[in-house]
């Protein structure tokens, strides 16, 4: 026996103890293209609360028996807990519960101890159940021990069938029941203890004389008896504990219920839950004392919050681990990132995977963060993408700033040292660097690097048109006035084709016209606008479309 068994260890004597997880059925009832073992319960598939409290038992052996989807349910395995001392066994065709067991005599080979046998798809059976279980299995000296519920509706479980002296004579499942028998309220959890050495004998020994045509495990009892061995069985405190889920309807239940005790043992914990009715907490998420949670908080994956935090509300958080007094405000989403103490971010921002706040940090509305790496104190308040950069301390990110990190081959990093003041809509097109103490003008297009303490400015110069508004504003009311002089004479509209032609007909013909009345403020409204090109200061050209021979520049 392993010395490290937790929970079992000194209980069950000196016999070895294999656990056997069954996991290989579709699972019919769930009418899903995914192996029910896989359905996710409050974020982790099924399989994983399985494989907890087999591993807690600390056995000697850990057999997962896998067919259906095999390398996803072993992959889901894998990603849970430690999975160097699992042995797989593969049931390629799904031929029942007891021709699982069959397949699984490979992993048993040469093993003398008992066999805990579990179901993938019952994941409230703790462990402490599991241990006291295995314990009375030993005391009782019998050679096969069955886990019994008495359950009001017992639809869809294997009854238990007793003899006049309330011996166990068979389990009956219900498709194979008479009406009397399925009046019976005992139920057959699913989880036995059997001897190793009869356990391959009698999954060697069953038929397929049954309603489905199946093997079933559960017909071991019946070999056990006329065998004459003895037989013990144990009713479990909790029968809500051997509920297995078969059905979609089962795993909302359940989630709900599962949903329910995680909220109420952080609240016992000392968090506090605004609306624990919307709060969404995985198995894994750990949170801190005096943490307020506000209402449609998702908290998912191995995620850590701290002490004192605030989370205003309508939350994602995936992954995430932060720090003590951090305050979400309303609307964040969090995916794999890392936030420091006294973090402040929000309301609407989201960090993407790989991004990491240090102590102090802001991330204010509309900031997008990937990969980013900001230093202590630094800010990024509003409307900004900031993907691929690391960035010291208390440096200032001004608004609409954007880390232009792909060329549409390759991502490139931008690295912004401490103390920078980045201008608003400044774009930083990486790789690029900006040393500690600069600044970035506000507008300006960073394309090469900015050395410490300089000033990188790369807009063009203002420029002021004097009476530019006057002016259009008198143009636009002569089109006009033209427009309703128009309609007066009862002139019939111009088809759409015709004004085209005449605006072309106006363009090349304006140097005439400008000569005649005198520059373009008495131009019709419908002309093409002119392309102006500075030239001086406050001295502007006008260029139109006319033949190269006619032009002349304009002065206004
Ligand atoms: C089984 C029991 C029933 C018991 C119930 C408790 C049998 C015949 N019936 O019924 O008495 O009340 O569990 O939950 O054993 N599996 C395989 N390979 C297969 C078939 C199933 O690995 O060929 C696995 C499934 O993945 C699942 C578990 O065995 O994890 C149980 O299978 P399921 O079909 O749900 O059995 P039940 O009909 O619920
Ligand atoms: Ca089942």
């Amino acid at each position: 026996m392993s010395a490290g068994r937790v929970v079992a260890s000194a209980k069950h004597g000196d016999r070895p103890l294999a656990v056997l997880v069954l996991a290989a059925g579709l699972g019919t009832r769930m009418r899903s293209a995914t192996a029910k073992v896989l359905h996710r319960l409050g974020d982790r598939p099924l399989i994983a609360y399985a494989l907890d409290a087999a591993r807690k038992l600390s056995p000697d052996r850990l057999i997962v028996i896998v067919g259906h989807q095999a390398e996803e349910v072993e992959a889901a395995c894998k990603s849970h807990g430690d999975c160097r001392r699992i042995c797989f066994v593969r049931q390629a065709e799904q031929r029942g519960t007891g021709h699982a067991v069959r397949c699984a005599t490979p992993g048993l080979a040469g093993f003398w101890g008992d066999v805990l046998i579990i179901y993938g798809d019952v994941p409230t059976l703790r462990a402490e159940t599991l241990a006291s279980f295995v314990e009375g299995h030993a005391k009782s000296g019998a050679a096969l021990s069955l886990l019994t519920a008495c359950f009001r509706d017992p639809t869809g479980y294997g009854r238990i069938v007793r003899g006049t002296s309330g011996e166990i004579e068979r389990i009956v499942e219900e498709r194979d029941a008479t009406p009397d028998e399925e009046q019976i309220q005992e139920i057959n959890a699913g989880i036995y203890c059997v001897a190793a050495e009869l356990l391959l004998e009698a999954v060697g020994s069953i038929a397929t004389d049954n309603a489905q045509g199946e093997y079933y495990l559960t017909d071991i009892v019946s070999v056990a008896r006329r065998q004459g061995r003895r037989l013990w069985s144990c009713g479990i405190e909790d029968p809500a504990e051997v509920r297995g889920i078969n059905t979609r309807a089962e795993l909302a239940e359940m989630e709900a219920r599962l949903r329910k005790s995680i909220v109420e043992k952080w609240m016992a914990a000392g968090v506090t839950f605004e609306d624990p009715a919307t709060a969404y907490v995985g198995a894994d998420v750990k949170i801190g004392r005096d943490t307020t949670i506000g209402p449609n908080t998702h908290l998912r994956g191995a995620t850590v919050i701290g002490e004192e935090c605030r989370i205003d509300g309508s939350a994602y958080i995936e992954g995430a681990r932060l720090g003590a007094r951090v305050h979400l405000k309303f609307a964040v989403v969090i995916t794999d990132s890392s936030i420091g103490d006294d973090v402040e971010m929000g309301p609407f921002a989201h960090l993407r995977p790989g991004t990491d706040l240090a102590r102090g940090v802001h991330i204010g509305n509309f900031v997008e963060a990937k990969k980013a790496k900001l230093g202590p104190g630094t800010k990024a308040n509003h409307l900004s993408y900031l993907g691929d950069v690391t960035v010291g301390e208390n440096t200032n990110i001004g608004a609409g700033t954007i880390t232009c990190n792909y060329d549409g081959f390759r991502k490139h990093p931008t690295v912004i040292g401490d103390r920078v003041q980045i201008g608003s809509d400044t774009q930083l097109v990486a790789p690029v660097e900006v040393g500690s103490d600069a600044y970035v003008g506000a507008g300006t297009t960073v394309t090469h690097a900015v050395p410490p303490g300089a000033l990188a400015v790369s807009r063009t110069p203002q420029r002021n048109i004097e009476g530019w508004v006057a002016r259009r504003r008198a143009r636009e009311s002569g089109a006009a006035a033209a427009k309703a002089a128009a309609g007066a004479s009862e002139k019939p509209p111009r088809s759409p084709m015709k004004t085209r032609v005449r605006q072309r007909l106006r363009v090349v013909g304006r140097s005439r016209r400008r000569r005649l009345v005198g520059g373009p403020a008495q131009e019709p409204a419908s002309k093409v606008a002119p392309r102006r090109k500075r030239t001086q200061r406050g001295v502007t050209r006008v260029r139109v479309a006319r033949p190269a021979s006619s032009r002349r520049p304009t002065r206004r």
